[in-house]
């Protein structure tokens, strides 16, 4: 179409109106949308900056104690010295997550693993992103403490959501000595010693507002892990690229049940770093066609890594399970329906039966930086609330299941080589 007076004068003045972006005005946009990522995250946290955990209810804590609420408070009142909870009213009483475990101790409830056992890693993968990698994670997190595991989280994605929804700040709270990277850059880098290498990844960890949940996190410089392991295969003689993370685990094994790992969408040094970690894999896959070509591309690399591993040990890589979880699946969609019939088909022993479906719970929740588990007040009807928690509980559970019999398994293995 030709050009008239018009449309000239009009391009012009829209020219005019949007101006050039250079490296400064990235950098002003970088600066300010870290700027409304902490005002974000300071309402959340109002007023302290840091969040806090809810209180568990009499029978949410009786459920996680397998008890009737009855029965606790039987049991409570003979013995005064138990945590009692706190209230106004006696028959809603309030407990804190530690008082919940300190429960948990008196009852004797079964331990998770056996005495010295090393616990078990757990990735949650998917090169693939958006599958719900972070929202599987936090959630699965929180469920295991909140039935008495010890867990830590690692947060191994450079985009750092996982931290963020943990309330913390990648780019002005987190140090890189508070994230995987300078255990990654190893003891001497680039010809210098490395002042903050410990010789494990103990002192990343920090707590976070749920008790026994610990986390290392996360920030751009996780980014620096690709060149500074790039830079190791080339300067230091027999380095294998795939077992740092796995080393500087390996003690942290001694203190958790569970070590999960929230890994990014690319196949990167770091994420070869955490499947050979991984004695468990958990892949999160939407029953959508697009999500589903990218998955098989994901198995292909998955098996050329193996063997890449295979090649380079003694002992050839098996997982104790690897998992798929059909995620973010639209209850009412039927695309999603049939997708998720053919692959339980093809999948039919790998894949979980239960779904974790879109909610919109989560949705009205997220930008509050909350999960399910940690919402007090809901502002919508409780019942969708509800719901959504017990579709969370459904796929945590038999995560869960799965979890504590791969530890099983592993109980009779290591008791029977400390006896043998
Ligand atoms: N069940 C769900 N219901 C509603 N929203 C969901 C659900 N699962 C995930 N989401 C949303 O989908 C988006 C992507 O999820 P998430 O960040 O967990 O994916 P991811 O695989 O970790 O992504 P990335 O590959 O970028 O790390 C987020 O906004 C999250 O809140
Ligand atoms: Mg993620």
């Amino acid at each position: 179409m030709a050009a008239n007076a018009d449309t000239l004068i009009n391009t012009s003045a829209l020219i005019e109106a949007v101006p050039p972006l250079g490296a400064d005005g990235v950098t002003d946009l970088a600066r300010r949308a870290a700027d409304l990522n902490k005002t974000i995250r300071d309402l959340a946290t109002h007023p302290t900056h840091r969040k806090t955990l809810r209180k568990f209810v009499g029978p949410e804590v009786a459920a996680l104690l397998g008890l009737k609420v009855e029965t606790l408070y039987r049991r409570l009142d003979r013995h005064p010295a138990l945590p009692q909870g706190t209230t106004a009213n006696p028959r809603r009483r309030e407990f804190s997550l530690e008082e919940v475990f300190q429960l948990r101790q008196a009852f004797e409830l079964p331990a998770k693993r056996a005495p010295g056992q090393p616990g078990i890693v757990v990735s949650i993968c998917n090169f693939k992103g958006g599958v719900a990698k972070t929202t599987t994670a936090a959630h699965l997190s929180q469920y295991l403490v909140m039935h008495g595991y010890r867990v830590l989280l690692v947060d191994l994605d450079a985009q750092a959501s996982l931290t963020q929804l943990f309330g913390i700040l990648p780019h002005t709270e987190v140090g890189d000595d508070q994230t995987v990277r300078s255990f990654l850059e190893g003891p001497n880098f680039q010809g210098q010693q490395n002042l903050n290498w410990t010789g494990d990844l103990r002192p990343a960890v920090q707590k976070t507002h749920w008790h026994n949940l610990d986390l290392i996190a996360s920030n751009l410089g996780v980014y620096g892990c690709e060149f500074a392991i790039a830079a190791r295969l080339r300067d230091e003689e027999g380095f294998a690229f795939h077992r740092p993370l796995s080393e500087g685990l390996e003690p942290l094994r001694q203190d958790y049940d569970v070590i999960i790992l929230d890994t990014a969408p690319s196949l990167s040094f770091v994420n070869s770093n955490a499947m050979f970690a991984a004695d468990g894999l958990l892949i999160t896959l939407p029953p959508a066609m697009i999500d589903l070509q990218s998955s098989s591309l994901f198995f292909d690399l998955v098996a050329e890594l193996m063997e890449a591993f295979n090649r380079m040990e003694a002992t050839p890589k098996t997982y104790d399970f690897g998992s798929v979880l059909l995620t973010r699946v639209r209850p009412n969609d039927t695309t999603h329906a049939q997708i998720s019939k053919w692959i339980r088909q093809y999948f039919a022993r790998e894949t979980c039966t239960h779904t974790m479906v879109q909610s919109s719970a989560l949705e009205k929740v997220g930008p509050d930086l909350l999960t399910l588990y940690e919402v007090a007040e809901y502002d919508g009807d409780r019942r969708t609330l509800e719901r959504a928690i017990d579709a969370m509980n459904g796929v945590n559970g038999e995560i869960a299941d799965l979890i504590q019999r791969a530890l099983n398994a592993r109980a009779v293995a290591f008791n029977a080589a400390k006896e043998g």
